[in-house]
């Protein structure tokens, strides 16, 4: 029977990422800090230099908190921070703190700590890749957006010019600390920026799912501690799903990018001044839409799918933009040309598939229908 059938998964039990060919490592799903050093000695990492980079507005909420944690016998801490914001994604910081990694003389045992969203996930991550050609690192990851995605799956990297995260590698964490409590102090704008990706891990892979968060509404928009410490696990554990499969995303894991060809551009073209998620948000309107249009999806869950995000607090139409300049920007995105585009698209809800027929004039149908004509 339904009721007593156990549960896939458990809101307080570690989470085990065992990515083929690459190293595993452990999420902690927690409510605290408290016990992050002695999972931390667990996980091997003692005797040694912990640097915690983390950005000038997390410093200021926690990285106190995380360094009494940290202190322990053994371990030499440093931290380093980072100016908040996208603008700063660059080589020229990742510069700034190999310069504080050397001259704190860390070495190859030594360990950096990502404290903060994904910009500082991905930087630290970045830096751990590559400083001495690769050293240990740990996420904790305090946005909704960085717990569900970003922190999980070891893609590092940096934006170089206009192009997002177009210098980078591959790089997994030694362990995951997920403290479902930093959700509290997020802004609305950060909050609805992770709630995109939530939806997009239930619209890709998990309807159920995706039913379940429109049900929670109410609690989820309270932040209510453990429909939010269910939902965080259940998308992590959507997402380890596909990253263990194909790490180094040679197939599947681009199913993750649903919303991110026309979602970039838009991020681009609008020079970041829309979130990650909100940009999206609206690449994920844009592409159940063609999928509507393909008839994959009936008009009423197209309809479901973009009311639904706006209960959320998510955009889902542009302006100031011209359909024709972000179809351009989606091309040029890690140089894709040619007269069709790859693009994710629904099968049905809840499933998920890489389709590279999408045309130019699909594409510009789908952004017409969702810029602002107010
Ligand atoms: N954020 C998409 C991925 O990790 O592949």
């Amino acid at each position: 029977m339904a009721e007593n059938r156990k549960k896939a998964w458990s809101v307080s039990e570690p989470i085990d990422v065992k990515p083929r060919g690459q190293a595993s490592y452990r999420i902690y799903p927690a409510d605290s800090f408290d016990d992050l050093g002695l999972r931390l000695k667990e996980q091997g990492i003692e005797s040694c230099r912990v640097c915690v980079v983390t950005d000038s507005n997390v410093e200021k909420l926690y990285l106190q908190d995380v360094m009494n944690a940290l202190r322990m016998p053994g371990i030499t801490l440093t931290s380093f921070t980072i100016p908040a914001g996208e603008a700063h994604k660059n080589l020229d910081e990742i510069r700034k703190l190999y310069v504080h990694l050397i001259e704190h003389e860390f070495d190859r045992k030594d360990v950096l700590v990502a404290l903060g969203g994904g910009v500082t996930g991905d930087m630290t991550g970045f830096a751990a890749a590559t400083y001495l050609r690769g050293i240990r690192f740990v996420q904790i990851p305090t946005t909704l957006l960085s717990q569900v995605d970003s922190s999980i799956g070891g893609k590092t990297g940096v934006d170089f010019d206009s192009y997002k995260n177009m210098v980078g590698a591959f790089h997994q964490p030694s362990m995951v600390w997920l403290n479902v409590s930093t959700l509290r102090t997020l802004d609305e704008i950060q909050f609805a920026s992770g709630m995109g990706e939530v939806l997009k891990h239930g619209l890709i892979r998990d309807a159920a799912y995706y039913e379940w968060c429109l049900d929670h509404m109410g609690e989820i928009e309270e932040r209510q501690a453990e429909v939010l410490k269910e939902m965080v696990v259940r998308s992590i554990l959507i997402k380890r799903s596909i990253v263990q499969k194909d790490p180094l995303e040679k197939g599947e894991r681009a199913l993750l990018n649903f919303g991110h060809t026309a979602g970039h551009a838009i991020e681009k073209l609008k020079d970041f001044q829309l979130s990650h998620g909100e940009c999206v948000n609206l690449g994920i309107v844009a592409a159940s839409y063609i999928s509507w249009k393909r008839k994959n999806i009936p008009e009423e869950i197209f309809y479901e799918i973009r009311d639904m995000s706006v209960a959320f607090g998510l955009p889902i139409s542009y302006d100031g933009l011209e359909p024709s300049d972000i179809l351009e920007a989606m091309k040029k995105d890690k140089k894709r040309i040619g007269e069709t585009t790859r693009m994710i698209l629904l099968k049905r809800l809840g499933s998920a598939y890489i389709d590279e027929t999408v045309s130019n004039e699909e594409i510009l149908d789908a952004l017409r229908s969702i810029r602002y004509e107010g």
